[in-house]
């Protein structure tokens, strides 16, 4: 019989590099998983229609119904929770997921959401992570894999890359050095975690 692998829920709100990434690392066997379902708060992100490409399930989730509710953006991840359940998915990875989880969604998988950031954190969290190194004058920027915890940009880091920011970078070419990095370490991060080699203790992640 073979081995059940690995049932991955990628949410993502755009352009879909690191979903892609997953996708093609799983096609030519790097990466023992498969995608279950992916889900975007955007109608047009690029990201369903390389799943579609794919012959994965896409779902977008309008977040509109919920904006004028107390309760909406739990509302909005009880939804979201209710698609990665019915295509029973083990781990959720953001991949680009321009929206903050709450604590319904994080309590429904403990330490089983993953993100990627561009810049090795705990330094430039939040928005246009790039931009705020090339502000900031760092020489070495980089990109984080981490589990999600509430709070933005914030759990145990799982991996990180360090990309080097050259005299005449500008936030698009760092972006770009950056994102073949994001590229390799993401499904990685997701392999190690197939293969049940990642334990949480407090802040870090210990690999065996
Ligand atoms: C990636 O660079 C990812 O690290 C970043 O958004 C981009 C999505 O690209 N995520 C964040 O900034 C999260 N704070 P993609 O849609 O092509 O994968």
């Amino acid at each position: 019989m073979p081995e059940a692998k690995l049932r991955v829920g990628v949410l993502a709100s755009g352009r879909g590099s690191n979903l892609q990434a997953i996708i093609d690392a799983i096609e030519v066997g790097k990466l023992a998983a498969r995608i279950a379902v992916v889900i975007s708060n955007k109608k047009d992100a690029q990201a369903l229609e390389r799943a579609r490409r794919h012959g994965v399930a896409d779902v977008f989730l309008d977040p509109a119904p919920y904006k004028d509710r107390p309760d909406g953006r739990e509302a909005y991840d009880r939804a979201v929770l209710a698609v990665l359940k019915e295509h029973e998915v083990e781990l959720v990875a953001l991949a680009g997921y321009m929206k903050i989880v709450t604590r319904v969604f994080i309590d429904a998988y403990p330490n089983r959401i993953m993100n990627i950031h561009p810049a090795l954190l705990p330094s430039f969290p939040g928005l246009k992570a790039q931009q705020q190194a090339l502000d900031w004058g760092v020489k070495v920027s980089g990109c984080t894999v981490h589990f999600v915890t509430e709070g933005v940009d914030t759990g145990p880091i799982i991996r990180q890359a360090a990309v080097p920011v050259q005299e005449n970078d500008t936030a698009e070419t760092l972006e770009a050095r950056m994102l073949a990095e994001e590229h390799r370490i993401y499904p990685e991060a997701i392999q190690l975690f197939a293969d049940g080699r990642l334990s949480v203790e407090g802040r870090r992640v210990r690999i065996r």
